[in-house]
């Protein structure tokens, strides 16, 4: 078995990047998850050989057999991270040991063979190393990071398969959300749910936004950008969006975000946001939280502000929520004045603006 920590990643140039002037085109109006840089990482697991045949390679197609594991039994996990250009013109990862954790932890929850967490940081380094001219400097920008991992084992037997490929890709992104708009619509599902208690909810598996999708695409159905999920054992709390936590701030300055417990997934930016609000001395309380109680509040004008996380959207204001027979809007509609101040300081360590007092920023060039 190769020791992880002596695995060297094999560099591949790609004979044909994407030329310059190009490559600046679209680095100025980038969108989210459209384009690719010019490599990728890639890392071979088998039972036998434990974790081989790490490379940086040109990005391109793979190879599938039909019968391979994951096309039929959806043993795959992935991670979403970010890329950053600092003002000084370096590059810097946000909490990429958080991520590491995370992965390792899915693929335990998905019995597939946990990637050491250095071999883990070790790709991404070497991948955003190789592509950095694709980070885009405006603001709003970063390179998103897109770690997976999935079944290749050739086999049809349901069983924890005994091959894997890990690899990465990368996309430089700008707003997740389209049109710029001040806050986003967000669609209650009462028919579905994400995870039950004793299900995958805290890993983040392709499954469960498989899931997710019929839910989403009615919220889109409904004039919506993000559908809520409420629990699936009483359907009455509020859990998390498709794709990002959520925080509720109250009249006075509190604020709440729905616990984990393993029907959520906990966000590395809901993570850092319950940090910064400590920091802030704001009374921030990981409690449940439910649907009646969010409108009555949101109707009374007791409950101020509700935001939307995730490394993607970054931190993004909610100002209306609808349902089956209901709608509500949150304050004014626009982003709230706490959901902008733990925003911009969030921002502020991210792109190296600020102070980094946790030694969130790890640094590459
Ligand atoms: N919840 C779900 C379902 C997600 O897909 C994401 C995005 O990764 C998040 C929450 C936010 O997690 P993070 O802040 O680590 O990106
Ligand atoms: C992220 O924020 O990284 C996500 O994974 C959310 C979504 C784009 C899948």
């Amino acid at each position: 078995m190769s020791d992880a920590s002596l695995l060297d990643f094999r560099f591949e140039a790609h004979g044909s990047p994407v030329p310059a002037s190009e490559r600046e085109a679209i680095l100025a109006d980038p969108g989210f998850g459209k384009v690719f840089t010019d490599h990728m990482a890639m890392i071979r697991y088998s039972t036998d050989r434990g974790w081989h045949d790490a490379r940086i390679m040109p990005r391109g197609p793979i190879q599938m057999d039909p019968a391979c594991a994951v096309l039929h039994y959806a043993q795959e996990i992935f991670e979403g991270m970010k890329a950053y250009r600092l003002p000084d013109g370096g590059t810097a990862l946000f909490r990429p040991e958080a991520n590491a954790r995370r992965f390792r932890e899915s693929a335990e929850r998905m019995a597939m063979a946990p990637l050491p967490e250095e071999l883990f940081l070790e790709s991404i380094r070497a991948l955003v190393r190789a592509d950095k001219n694709w980070i885009p400097a405006m603001e709003g920008g970063a390179l998103y990071i897109r770690p997976f991992m999935f079944a290749s084992e050739v086999f049809l037997g349901v069983k924890p398969a005994s091959e894997y490929l890990y690899m990465v890709i990368a996309s430089p992104a700008g707003a997740y959300f389209k049109g710029g708009a001040p806050s986003v619509t967000l669609w209650v599902s009462e028919d579905y749910t994400r995870a039950a208690p004793g299900g995958t909810g805290a890993a983040k598996c392709g499954g469960n936004y498989a899931a997710s999708l019929v839910a989403q695409a009615e919220a889109i159905r409904e004039g919506c950008d993000q559908v809520v999920f409420l629990d699936a054992a009483e359907r009455k709390y509020v859990e998390e969006l498709g794709g990002m936590n959520l925080f509720f701030v109250f009249e006075d300055g509190s604020m709440i975000t729905p616990p984990l417990g393993g029907t959520i997934l906990p966000g590395i930016t809901r993570d850092s946001i319950l940090t910064l609000a400590k920091d802030a001395g704001i009374a921030v309380r990981e409690e449940a939280y439910s649907l009646d109680q969010w409108r009555s509040d949101a109707e009374s004008g007791k409950l101020r502000e509700t935001f939307a996380c995730g490394t993607a959207a970054v931190v993004t204001p909610v100002g209306t929520v609808k349902g089956d027979g209901f709608e509500f809007g949150i304050g004014n509609r626009g982003p709230g004045i706490l959901t902008e101040q733990l925003r911009a300081k969030l921002v502020g360590i991210q792109r190296g603006e600020a102070s980094d007092p946790h030694g969130w920023l790890e640094r590459l060039d």
